[in-house]
C-alpha cells in the first residue's frame, strides 16, 4: 500500500481527498499544523495524523525517514483573497517561502512526487469564455500570485532536481461528503454556497450579492462549481499518471458550466425549500464577471469526468450544514 503524505489534510479539500485516497487503496497520512483545519477528521476517517508545520524541515525529514512516502499532496495554504491584499507577507510566507522548505526537504529525502493545489486565481481577468491551460496567467491579487510563484518554482525544481509535480487549478470547490460526515468549514467563510446555506438555515440574516450590473445574463457574476469529490478524484488520477509516466503535469479543474450568483441562490431555495433575504450591495474590486473552466485536457489525459451537478453539490452541502460540528 502506498503512503501518501497529505499536507493540509485536516482542511476542507484535503480531508475529502484523504477519504477518497483511503477508499481507493492508499494509506494517506495527514500532516497539518491545525492553523485552520480540524483534528477530528483523522479520527473520523481513521488515518494517522501528524501535527506539524509545512516549513518545519526537521519534522518533515523525520516523517520522510520513517514513513516511506510515495508522494506528497499539498493542500496547506492561506486562501482568502481579500486578506492576501491586506497582509501579503503572511501569504508569501505560508504559500511560497514555506513551500520551498518542503520541496527542499523532499529533494534531500529523495521524495520526488508532488501534487499541488493551485487555483483559477492564477489566471486573473479572463480573455476567453472558458479558461484552459494555455490561458495567460496574470493574477490580480497576492493569493493568486503566491500560487503562480509555486507553479513556476515547480517547473525549475523538475528541471534541476527531477522533482515531478501535478499542478491542479481548481475553480469553485464546493459540496461535502454525501453522508454529511465531513464538510466545508472555513473561518471566516468566504465561499458562496456555504454562505447562502447559512442564510437558508437562519445562521446568517441575509445573503449579499456583490453587484448586479455585470455584463452577464442577469447582471450577477458567473462561476464554475466543482464538487470536492470530483477534485479528490482528479488528485488520484493525476498522481497515478505522474507516477506511471514520471512527468510533470497540469490541469484546470471545473465542471465547465457557469452559474450566476442569482441562479445559485434560486437553486438553494429550491433544494432546501427555505426562503431568505437577499441583498444587493456594491461590487467588490477584483471580481471578474465570468470564471468558467475548460477541463478538456483533464478529461482527455486523465479520463476525469466531473460527476456531481450543482443540485447534488447543494444537497450534500445542505446535509453538512445541518450536521456540522464546527
Ligand atoms: N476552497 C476552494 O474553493 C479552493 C479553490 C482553489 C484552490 N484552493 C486551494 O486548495 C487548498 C485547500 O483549500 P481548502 O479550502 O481545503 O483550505 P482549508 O483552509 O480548509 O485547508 C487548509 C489546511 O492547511 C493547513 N495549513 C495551513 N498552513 C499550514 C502550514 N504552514 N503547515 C501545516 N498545515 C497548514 C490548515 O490548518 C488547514 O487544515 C489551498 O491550497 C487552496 O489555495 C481552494
Amino acid at each position: 500500500m502506498k503512503n501518501i503524505l497529505v499536507i493540509g489534510g485536516a482542511g476542507y479539500i484535503g480531508s475529502h481527498t484523504v477519504n477518497l485516497l483511503k477508499k481507493s487503496g492508499y494509506n494517506p497520512i495527514i500532516y497539518d499544523n491545525l492553523s485552520k483545519g480540524y483534528k477530528d477528521v483523522a479520527e473520523i476517517l481513521n488515518v494517522k495524523f501528524i501535527k506539524g508545520d509545512l516549513g518545519d524541515r526537521k519534522k518533515l525529514k523525520e516523517v520522510f525517514e520513517k514513513e516511506n512516502i510515495t508522494a506528497v499532496m499539498h493542500f496547506a495554504a492561506f486562501i482568502e483573497v481579500g486578506e492576501s491584499v491586506q497582509e501579503p507577507a503572511k501569504y508569501y510566507e505560508n504559500n511560497v517561502v514555506k513551500v520551498t522548505k518542503l520541496l527542499d526537504q523532499m529533494v534531500e529525502s529523495g521524495v520526488k512526487n508532488f501534487i499541488f493545489s493551485s487555483t483559477a486565481a492564477t489566471f486573473g481577468e479572463p480573455v476567453k469564455d472558458k479558461i484552459d491551460e494555455t490561458h495567460q496567467q496574470l493574477p490580480i491579487n497576492p493569493y493568486g500570485k503566491s500560487k503562480l510563484m509555486v507553479e513556476k518554482i515547480l517547473e525549475d525544481y523538475d528541471t534541476a532536481y527531477g522533482l515531478k509535480s501535478v499542478v491542479l487549478r481548481y475553480f469553485n470547490a464546493s459540496g461535502s461528503d454525501k453522508d454529511g460526515i465531513i464538510g466545508e468549514s472555513h473561518i471566516p467563510e468566504t465561499h458562496l454556497i456555504p454562505l447562502i446555506l447559512q442564510a437558508a438555515s437562519g445562521k446568517r440574516e441575509s445573503i449579499k450579492i456583490f453587484g448586479d450590473d455585470y455584463p452577464t445574463k442577469d447582471g450577477t457574476c458567473i462561476r464554475d462549481f466543482v464538487h470536492v469529490y470530483d477534485l479528490a478524484k482528479a488528485h488520484i488520477l493525476g498522481m497515478e499518471k505522474m507516477l506511471k509516466e514520471n512527468k510533470s503535469l497540469n490541469y484546470n479543474l471545473g465542471s465547465g458550466e457557469g452559474f450566476s450568483v442569482k441562479e445559485v441562490i434560486e437553486k438553494v431555495k429550491e433544494v432546501t425549500g427555505k426562503d431568505f433575504k437577499v441583498e444587493t450591495v456594491e461590487k467588490r474590486a477584483g471580481d471578474p464577471a465570468v470564471l468558467v473552466a475548460n477541463s478538456e485536457k483533464a478529461k482527455k489525459e486523465l479520463g476525469w469526468e466531473p460527476e456531481y451537478s450543482l443540485e447534488e453539490i447543494i444537497n450534500s452541502a445542505w446535509k453538512w450544514e445541518n450536521n456540522r460540528r464546527y
